[in-house]
This record gives C-alpha cells, structure tokens and sequence, in this order.
C-alpha cells in the first residue's frame, strides 16, 4: 500500500526536520512548497540525512488553480501535513491581508482538493499562541482559547475554527491541529535548521547569531514579569521531538485510531524556561560569550505560558525526550555550520 505523505511548507524549519523523521519511518514523502521563507538546498541536505530524496512541487498553495494542479500529478496522496504559512507575528501587524490570504486561502485550497479526491487525512501546524495569556498554568487543551493578539495569530484560530466545521460535516475526513509551543534547536547532524531570513525575530535564532559575532547583543525584552527571575516563561520544545509528534499523529489517523474526527493536542514540555534561564543554559554548555542586556518589554507578548502535556502523553502515546541543553548544542552547531565557524 502506498504510504505517501504531502507535506506542505517541508522545506522550512520544521516541516524539513519533520520529513526526515518521516522518510526514516518508511512513508513516501512529497513536498509542496512555495520557497517564500526556505531553500531548495534543504532537498540536498534531506537526502544527505535519509538517503532518499523527497519528491518536491514548487508551487503556492494560496493559488487555487495551481494547488489543484499539484494534486493531479499526485493521486495517491493518503494524508497531509500542512505547515505552509506566513509565521511572523510583527509583519502580520504590518501586513494583516497577506497573513490572511496566505494562510487561510492555503488551508482552505488544500481542504477543497481533500474533499474533492478523497483525501480522508491531515495534522495541521497549530500554535500555543491560540491560548493568549492564559488565566491558569500550564494549560490543557480544555483551557479556553483567548482573542489572538496578531493577525498571525488569529490565522491560526480561524483555521482552527475552519477544521472543526469542515470535520462536523466531512465524517469521512479527519483531521489533528498540533499546537506547538515553542521549537527551538536543530537535527543532530547540523545539516538542517531554522535559517530566518533578516534579523531573527525569536529567540533562539538571536542567541546563536549573537554568539556567532552577527549581533552585537542579545536584547532580554523585560525583566519586570511577574516570574522568578522577572523574564518571561516559555516551554521550549526539540524541534525533533516535536516532529516526531507529527508521525505520531500521521499513524494515528491511518490506522483510524482518532476518537474524533477533529482533534487538537498540546505539543510542548510540559516545562516552563525564563528567558534568562535560557540564556544562562546556553552560556554553560556552550562555553561561547554572549553579549546581553535588559530591554523593555516587548509590545504582545505574554508573561508565561506552558504547556500540560498529560492529554498528548496518554492519547499520543508521544512525549517529549531532548533536554534543554542538548537542544540549545544543536542549535549552536546549526549556526556555527552554516557560518562556516
Ligand atoms: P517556516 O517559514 O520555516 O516554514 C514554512 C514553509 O512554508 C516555508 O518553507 C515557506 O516557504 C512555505 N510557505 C509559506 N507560504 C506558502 C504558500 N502559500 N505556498 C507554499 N509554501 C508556502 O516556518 P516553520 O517554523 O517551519 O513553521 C511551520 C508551521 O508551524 C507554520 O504553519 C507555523 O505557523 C507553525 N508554527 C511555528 C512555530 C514556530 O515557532 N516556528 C510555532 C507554532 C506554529
Ligand atoms: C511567538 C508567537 C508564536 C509564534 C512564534 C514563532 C506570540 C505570543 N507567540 O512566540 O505564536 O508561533 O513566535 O514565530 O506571539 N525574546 C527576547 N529577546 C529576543 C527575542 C525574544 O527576550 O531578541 C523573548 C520574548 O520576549 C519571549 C521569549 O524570548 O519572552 C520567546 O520569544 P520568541 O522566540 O519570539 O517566541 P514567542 O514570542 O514565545
């Protein structure tokens, strides 16, 4: 039986490392991506990894005509993994109707072709950001969802929202939002990894560019949160670990084990990290200086946030595995490979 898998933004950050985990499970894997915020180069670097070189359709997702077309040449597609969107959540305050248009229209294209081809499959990229600052910790997927507070955010909510209604009348069709927390690090063989285009708007990215000599230093954007150390708390999660959460999800719904059609699953820890604890990791296992000072806070951010992971342990049967400092190695090496450091 064929096993074949689109995966839908695969040549980007996590959608690259999620292929690999794929491939090394044995599915077929077609990537359908647009090049907007990656490289082709990534196919090389697949194939270094796995030995197979992925099947790969340039093409946007958020043209209809074209997305259609892409299918054609593809008939035996069992499942879909859409991670293909527009993710910078201080563009989207700049640019709301691309982050709509592209990462609504794409949802909604790719649901059109599974409902007209029989597609019965699909994990989509959701994120922790649909629960804002939520009112207890850590949160559950029960914990109600909060008003996004980008643009960006709310493309998440509402596509939510779109597969929820579309699961309701398509009984045929099931689908699992994956709502990440925070990915962070790179593959073991530092051949892939999150290469932001500009200056990186996350943290992580920041920390290894700081240390590589590209940023004079690493802003701590305030110290004056009602946590600890007074930075703010995030659950940081391998970006591994959290694409082997979607192979998880890919066999859960081919061997029909979803208990509805529409599920959602934190991905996370289950451990919050300050900013500064992080920092301060980074420093130790690395060795490498890094320049920092505290800054305001910045503009939409929320104080704390992590993830319970009980529900996604017990009905996954996944967990997360990487410790912070092995993570935040890999992400170094990342950084010093590509600056040829
Ligand atoms: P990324 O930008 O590295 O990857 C997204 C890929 O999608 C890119 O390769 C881009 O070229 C492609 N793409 C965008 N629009 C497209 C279109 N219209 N047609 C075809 N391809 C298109 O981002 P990532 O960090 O790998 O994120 C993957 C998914 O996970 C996104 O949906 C993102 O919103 C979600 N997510 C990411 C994070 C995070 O912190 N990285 C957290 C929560 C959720
Ligand atoms: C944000 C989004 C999330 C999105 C993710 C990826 C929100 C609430 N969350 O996560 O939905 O999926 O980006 O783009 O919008 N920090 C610094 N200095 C820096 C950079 C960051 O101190 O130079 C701090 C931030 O203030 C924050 C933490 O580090 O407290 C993590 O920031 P970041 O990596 O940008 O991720 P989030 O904001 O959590």
């Amino acid at each position: 039986m064929s096993k074949k898998i689109l995966v839908t933004g695969g040549t980007g950050y996590i959608g690259s490392h999620t292929v690999v985990e794929l491939q090394n499970a044995g599915f077929e894997v077609v990537i359908a991506d647009n090049l907007s915020n990656s490289k082709i180069e990534v196919l090389d670097a697949l194939e270094q990894i796995t030995g197979i070189r992925p099947l790969f359709e340039k093409v946007d997702l958020s043209d209809a005509q074209a997305t259609s077309e892409m299918f054609d040449r593809h008939g035996d597609i069992k499942a879909i993994i859409h991670f293909a969107a527009f993710k910078a959540v201080g563009e989207s305050v700049q640019k709301p109707l691309e982050y709509y248009r592209n990462n609504l229209n794409s949802l909604m294209n790719i649901l059109d072709n599974m409902r007209s081809r029989k597609i019965k499959n699909m994990v989509f990229s959701s994120s922790c950001t649909v629960y804002g600052q939520p009112d207890q910790l850590p949160v559950t997927e029960e914990t109600p969802r909060k008003p996004a507070e980008s643009p960006y955010g709310n493309t998440k909510a509402i596509a939510e929202d779109i597969l929820r209604d579309f699961c309701k009348v398509h009984p045929e069709i099931s689908c699992i939002a994956l709502r990440y927390f925070n990915p962070i690090g790179a593959h073991p063989s530092a051949l892939i990894g999150e290469l932001p285009i500009g200056v990186p708007g996350n943290l992580v990215p920041f920390i290894t560019q700081t240390a590589a000599g590209i940023r004079k230093e690493l802003s701590i954007f305030g110290d004056d949160y009602q946590t600890p150390d007074g930075t703010a708390i995030r659950d940081y999660i391998n970006v591994v670990d959290l694409s082997e959460a979607h192979v998880v999800a890919i066999n859960r719904l081919l061997e029909q084990k979803a208990v509805q059609n529409y599920e959602f699953f934190n991905v996370g820890t289950g451990n919050g990290l300050s900013v500064m604890e992080l920092v301060q990791t980074f420093i130790r296992v690395t060795g490498v200086k890094l320049p920092y000072k505290i800054a305001p806070r910045r503009q939409g951010d929320i104080e704390k946030i992590w993830a319970d992971t009980t529900i996604s342990n017990k009905e996954l049967g996944w967990e997360a595995k990487k410790t912070v400092d092995e993570t935040l190695l890999s992400a170094w090496n990342w950084e010093k490979r590509v600056r040829g450091l």
